[in-house]
C-alpha cells in the first residue's frame, strides 16, 4: 500500500486527476471505477478542466460507478446518478452507452447485480478504481461486518452511514436504508485502486484501515492485500499515522 500525504485537499485532488489522465492517455479505452460523495468532487472538476483546456479525451472511456441508493429516482438530486451527471458526465465526452451506474429502481435487483458484474467482465475489468472511505471504514457501501467474498449486491446501510450522509438530505429520515454496491470482490478485482480521504472526520478510518489487521469490521482493511493501492490523503486525515511508516 503506497501512502501519499498531500498538503491539502486541492493537491490530493490534482494528483488523483493527473493519475487518471495518465491512465486515459496511455489507454484511451480505459475502464474507470468511479465514486461519489464529497471527496472526489474536485477530482471531477479538475478532469473537466483538463478536458476543456488540455483536450483530455474521454471518447473511448468506459465508467462503472461503485454504488447507488435503492429505490431512488435517478432525477432525485441525492441519487448518485444525479451526482455523476451534474458533477462530471454532463461536462465531458464519455458516450452515454459507456456509462454504468447500478439501477436502484430495477424491478429485479438480483438480476441487476448479476448484470452489473457481467458488464464489468465484458469490458475486461476495471483498470483503475477511485474510492472514498466512510467514517466507519466502509468502501462503496460495504459496511462493517462485510462479507469479503461478495460481488455487486444489496446492502443495508448502518446508522453511522445514514447519519454521515444525512447532510445531503433535508431530513435524516429521507436517507434510503438500502443500496446496491459493488462488493469487495468487485473492488479487489480492479487492477489499480486510488483511495482518497481528506479532513479530520476520516482520521480514524484511515488509521484503522492501515494499522488494524484485515478485519470485516473495517471493510477498507482488505485493501492491504491488493497489489496496487495508493492512498491519497491530506495532512488532517493522516494525523494519527506514524510518519516514519509512510512508504511512498
Ligand atoms: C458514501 C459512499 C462512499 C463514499 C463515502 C464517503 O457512503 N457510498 O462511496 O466514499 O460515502 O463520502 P464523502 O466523500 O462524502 O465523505
Amino acid at each position: 500500500m503506497k501512502i501519499v500525504v498531500a498538503d491539502d485537499y486541492k493537491e490530493l485532488s490534482i494528483l488523483t486527476a493527473k493519475t487518471l489522465a495518465s491512465q486515459i492517455f496511455l489507454k484511451p479505452d480505459s475502464v474507470l471505477g468511479l465514486a461519489t460523495g464529497s471527496t472526489p468532487t474536485l477530482v471531477y472538476r479538475e478532469l473537466i478542466r483538463m478536458h476543456e483546456q488540455d483536450k483530455l479525451d474521454f471518447a473511448h472511456v468506459v465508467t462503472f460507478n461503485l454504488d447507488e441508493y435503492l429505490g431512488i429516482d435517478p432525477k432525485n438530486e441525492n441519487s448518485y446518478h444525479y451526482y455523476m451527471q451534474h458533477n462530471f458526465f454532463n461536462e465531458v465526452n464519455i458516450p452515454k452507452d459507456n456509462i454504468y451506474i447500478p439501477d436502484g429502481q430495477a424491478e429485479d435487483i438480483d438480476k441487476e447485480c448479476k448484470d452489473y458484474e457481467m458488464s464489468i467482465c465484458k469490458h475486461r475489468g476495471i483498470d483503475i478504481q477511485i474510492l472514498g472511505i466512510g467514517q466507519n471504514g466502509h468502501i462503496g457501501f460495504n459496511e462493517p461486518d462485510v462479507e469479503f467474498e461478495a460481488a455487486t449486491h444489496t446492502v443495508k446501510l448502518n446508522e453511522n452511514t445514514i447519519k454521515a450522509n444525512a447532510r445531503f438530505f433535508k431530513d435524516q429520515n429521507e436517507v434510503p436504508k438500502f443500496a446496491i454496491s459493488m462488493g469487495i470482490k468487485t473492488i479487489m478485482n480492479a487492477k489499480k485502486i486510488l483511495l482518497l480521504a481528506n479532513g479530520e472526520t476520516k482520521v480514524d478510518a484511515i488509521y484503522h484501515m492501515i494499522n488494524d489487521g484485515i478485519t470485516s469490521q473495517v471493510p477498507a482493511s482488505i485493501l492491504q492485500l491488493h497489489p496496487d493501492v495508493t492512498v491519497l490523503i491530506d495532512e488532517a486525515a493522516a494525523e494519527r499515522l506514524d510518519k516514519h511508516k509512510i512508504i511512498v
